[in-house]
Order: structure tokens, then C-alpha cells, then sequence
């Protein structure tokens, strides 16, 4: 082989290289779908076993979400009451009025928001406030005595 056609044949053979290199991770990005959603939507919330029926509980677990094409974890809470062997609520941890944290208070056996005065029952009404809806729920199922923890979705929602 002349020197000249050796000189040729490497030159595009580099450029292939190159072209290649530089085509491919376009292409995965382009063709290959984003993180495939987990199979379940559930996460593991802890066990029930020792709650007691009544009493809530605020209970927290880790939750992954996907943000673009990154796996965001984030730490989540939720009231969490035991209404019967292997039935419970849980509620999410924001008021429904703006958004504040609430908590149980055990002597009125109510949810306070301190933030604007709203109180719940502990079936998550609205007793008196300026929160305009029920607390929001959960979507729940109990595997094993382990909590399992879905979507947050308004109360009306989740129940059915
Ligand atoms: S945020 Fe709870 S009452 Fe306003």
C-alpha cells in the first residue's frame, strides 16, 4: 500500500473513531428512555405492629422520586393512625390551609396547626380554622405488618 493511501485510510479511520465517540452518547441520550419507573409506587414506612389503635404517630420513610433524568430521595413524614388490626391512615404532614407542619396534641385529641389556628379530628376533618379541606391521605396498603406508603392525595381521593 502507498504511503500516501496509508495516510488516508488511518486519517479516516481516526475520524470514524472520533465521529463515533461523539455520536454515540448523543444517540443513548436521544433513543434510551429515562430512568425506568420503579415498579412500585409503594414505599416502606416502618412497622405497625406496635402502634396503638387511636393513637397517631408520626412515622418518617425515604422517597424517590424521578426530577428530569435524575433519581431525586427525599425524606418524607406522615401521620399515621392505627384504626384496627392491619388498617391505619395516614395523613400527610402539611396543613391543608398553607402548608404548615401540624401535630397531634394528645390532650384534645386533635390536630393543631399552629400556624393559623386550623384544627383536625383524627379522621382528618376539619373542626374549626381557616383550612379549606380535610387533611390529605396517604395511599396505603400493609404488607407484613410494614406500612406501605403510596401517593399523597386529597382526602376525598385516597379513601376511594
Ligand atoms: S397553614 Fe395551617 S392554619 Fe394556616
Amino acid at each position: 500500500m502507498p504511503r500516501r493511501s496509508f495516510y488516508s485510510a488511518v486519517i479516516v479511520g481516526l475520524n470514524a473513531i472520533m465521529g463515533a465517540a461523539l455520536a454515540l452518547p448523543t444517540l443513548a441520550y436521544l433513543l434510551i428512555p429515562t430512568r425506568s419507573r420503579k415498579k412500585s409506587d409503594f414505599v416502606d414506612a416502618g412497622d405497625i405492629s406496635q402502634l396503638t389503635i387511636g393513637t397517631p404517630v408520626e412515622m418518617s420513610f425515604q422517597q424517590s422520586r424521578i426530577d428530569g433524568w435524575r433519581a431525586v430521595t427525599e425524606k418524607r413524614t406522615a401521620w399515621v393512625v392505627k384504626t384496627a388490626e392491619n388498617k391505619v391512615v395516614a395523613y400527610g404532614p402539611q396543613c391543608t390551609h398553607l402548608g404548615c407542619a401540624y401535630h397531634w396534641e394528645d390532650a384534645s385529641k386533635q390536630f393543631v396547626c399552629p400556624c393559623h389556628n386550623s384544627f383536625f379530628s383524627i379522621q382528618g376533618a376539619v373542626l374549626t380554622g381557616p383550612a379549606p379541606r380535610p387533611l390529605d391521605r396517604y395511599v396505603t396498603k400493609i404488607e407484613n405488618n410494614r406500612l406501605q406508603v403510596g401517593a399523597l392525595k386529597p382526602s376525598d381521593e385516597a379513601k376511594g
